[in-house]
């Protein structure tokens, strides 16, 4: 699993049973490194758990490949990628499993819960019956399980997201475009660059600061970014071998990119609530902050 994205993913992994062994991350697509994983692939590894950073799909074909070779299973972290595409296909449509969040802040949402998707019917069935408190029929209990259930009234709520999903991610790709456009060429300034073949879905439009040659820091942009009245945020302050739950893991290797990203990542508002005034505005004060003219 890649080193650096929200905390979840490595806890979903501890709380298996597994160990969670980290990967570094691509330098231009922040998603895992396929290089860095079959480094680390062992005799007792059992499956990858790529993740969709940011609404950017991760190297499918690649990491697909990978696991085959090593017959491995694949656990796709789509928290952040509703409506992500892959070589044309719906990032949710790939093997083995894919999660995701409906949490407020992303793309959909159902107040707080999540999804599976799979297209093994054996694995399907059992994650039915562990969603529900191991229930084959009425009463009649097959297995332990929990109560995993989407309350109806979550999904209500997530049926009239989902139908509002495709204009959401439309409204989210045209502000990506603005802010892209408008932050390009900035020195020290990098903006996201979606993989060829992907569709972005967004879900955080994220850029880096190299504060050498920007000539700040990102907190230091952040700081000045909130006093134009422009919320920003740090998705992740800390890669996941220096978070303390996982202490001791990974601390015998070096994870580069991660650690340079967790010192310079900066997420602007890029939501659909966002109007293409509102991006250019932000584009306008950064390059004034930075200092830098307009184009
Ligand atoms: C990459 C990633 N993985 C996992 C999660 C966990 O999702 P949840 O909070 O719905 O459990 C989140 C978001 O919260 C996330 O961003």
């Amino acid at each position: 699993m890649p080193d650096f994205t929200f905390v979840a993913t490595g806890a979903m992994v501890a709380a298996a049973g597994a160990k969670p062994v980290f990967a570094d991350v691509n330098p231009k697509t922040f998603t895992i490194d396929v290089a860095e994983v079959e480094r680390v692939i062992t005799a007792r590894t059992r499956a990858i758990v790529p993740v969709h950073l940011y609404g950017q799909p991760a190297d499918i074909a690649g990491l697909t490949r990978l696991a085959r070779r090593h017959n491995l299973r694949i656990i796709w972290d789509a928290a952040q990628s509703h409506g992500a595409h892959s070589q044309g296909r719906d990032v949710g449509s790939f093997q083995d499993v894919v999660c995701y969040s409906f949490y407020p802040t992303k793309n959909m949402t159902t107040g707080e819960g999540g999804m599976l998707t799979t297209s093994h019917n054996s694995l399907a069935k059992q994650l039915r019956l562990l969603r529900s408190h191991g229930e084959a029929s009425r009463y009649r209990h097959v297995r332990i399980g929990f109560n995993f259930r989407t309350t109806d009234i979550a999904s209500a709520i997530g049926n009239v997201q989902l139908a509002k999903l495709p204009k959401a991610i439309i409204a989210r790709q045209r502000n990506a475009r603005i802010l892209t456009q408008g932050l390009s060429g900035i020195p020290g300034l990098q903006t996201p660059e979606p993989a060829p073949d992907t569709g972005h879905a967004f879900s955080l439009f994220t850029i880096c600061i190299d504060a050498k040659h920007a000539g700040m820091s990102r907190d230091e942009l952040a700081a000045a970014l909130k006093q134009c009245g422009i919320q920003s945020a740090v998705h992740y302050p800390l890669p996941l071998h220096r978070q303390p739950v996982f202490r001791g893991y990974g601390l015998d290797r070096d994870f580069p990119i991660s650690a340079r990203l967790a010192r310079s990542v900066l997420s602007l508002p890029v939501h659909p609530g966002v109007t293409a005034d509102d991006c250019h505005y932000i584009v306008q004060s950064v390059r004034e902050i930075l200092r830098v003219g307009n184009d």
